[in-house]
């Protein structure tokens, strides 16, 4: 049975869908499978943000065929871990949950990078494209540890 990682944003068409596809690089398929969700409902069945789907790549990676979902409470079973990239995500997610263990899921997914620390992810929707390019750089370094962690643990 494979290890369920879900990461999570508010649109799913910025920051997590980068995450997704950045996390999903550095692990075996056999083992790990990656999604992502987004908290609002804006953006549903829609495919990534043309600027992320560049950055990604422009590093090597494809995230087009990507649609945005909105999280649900059955994604606390569904899922093994729960990444949010800022800390109003974590609000919005925390709320849905039933009880400890589900809320034991959930971290923000710069806590890899800078532990303790909940640092955010900037919402780079409005902004320019360098902010995207910073995003990535952002979860690139996050998930290389995570990574590494996540195959440690569960091999
Ligand atoms: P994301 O970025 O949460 O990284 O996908 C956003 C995308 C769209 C909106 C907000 C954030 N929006 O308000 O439409």
């Amino acid at each position: 049975m494979s290890v369920k990682i879900l990461m999570v944003c508010l649109g799913n068409i910025c920051r997590s869908p980068l995450a997704e596809g950045i996390l999903a690089s550095k692990l075996p398929r056999d083992k790990f499978y990656i999604d992502s969700a987004g908290t609002g409902n804006y953006h549903i069945g829609k495919q990534p943000d043309k600027r992320s789907i560049d950055t990604a790549l422009k590093n090597g990676l494809n995230i087009s065929n990507q649609k945005a979902r909105q999280f649900t409470s059955k994604d606390f079973d569904a899922f093994d871990y729960i990444f949010v990239m800022d800390n109003s995500n974590y609000d919005n997610v925390i709320e849905l949950a039933k009880n400890e263990e589900q809320k034991a899921k959930v971290d923000l997914i710069l806590n890899q990078l800078f532990p303790g620390e909940n640092v955010d992810v900037p919402d780079p929707y409005y902004g320019l494209q360098n902010g995207f390019d910073m995003v990535y750089q952002m979860l690139d370094e996050t998930c290389d540890i995570l990574a590494k962690k996540l195959i440690e643990k569960h091999s």
